[in-house]
């Protein structure tokens, strides 16, 4: 430390806990979606039970909520897919927990495996399937919760570029 600062604290910070920042008990910003979907995905006892598979309709379960958010799990059989839809006013972040599912956006096709994570912002479509040989389960959080999937009547090929 540089001996000619002129920053000094007085005292032990831990003496005064006011000025300690309380534990968040919710996630509030982008980063800690991020990491709350994280945290659920290492944690298998909390979902792995949970999932069905079904191969006439989308199988989804609502895992968790909190104040301005939704945590959603999500089965996939292999070919089932969203088709090309937006969130509405709703950002969000999908999570690969098991397997593997191609995301298709303006973007052209991405393959993401176990562990992958995509943030995006209101207003972003994409199309979610899964076109493997194999089951896949994902894990989405939504905040604001979701209110609305508005389905676009287009290939994902033909959206114009977005910047997320
Ligand atoms: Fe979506």
């Amino acid at each position: 430390m540089n001996s000619d600062s002129d920053l000094q604290i007085a005292g032990d910070i831990l003496e005064v806990p006011h000025l300690l920042q309380p534990a968040k008990e919710h996630p509030t910003t982008v980063a800690e979606f991020v990491g709350l979907a994280r945290e659920i995905a290492a944690d298998r006892g909390r979902w792995a039970h949970l999932v069905e598979y079904d191969a006439t309709t989308r199988w989804y379960h609502r895992l968790h909520t909190g104040p301005g958010y939704e945590v959603w799990l999500l089965s996939w059989v292999p070919g089932q897919g969203s088709g090309l839809h937006d969130h509405g006013p709703s950002s969000g972040v999908l999570t690969v927990l098991e397997g593997e599912l191609t995301e298709r956006s303006a973007r052209g096709p991405l393959s993401l495996g176990a562990g992958a994570q995509r943030v995006f912002a209101p207003g972003y479509a994409h199309d979610v399937v899964n076109d493997s040989l194999d089951g896949a389960v994902s894990l989405h959080v939504y905040f604001p919760g979701l209110t609305e999937m508005p389905m676009h009547h287009c290939s994902a090929a033909e959206l114009e570029p977005v910047g997320v």
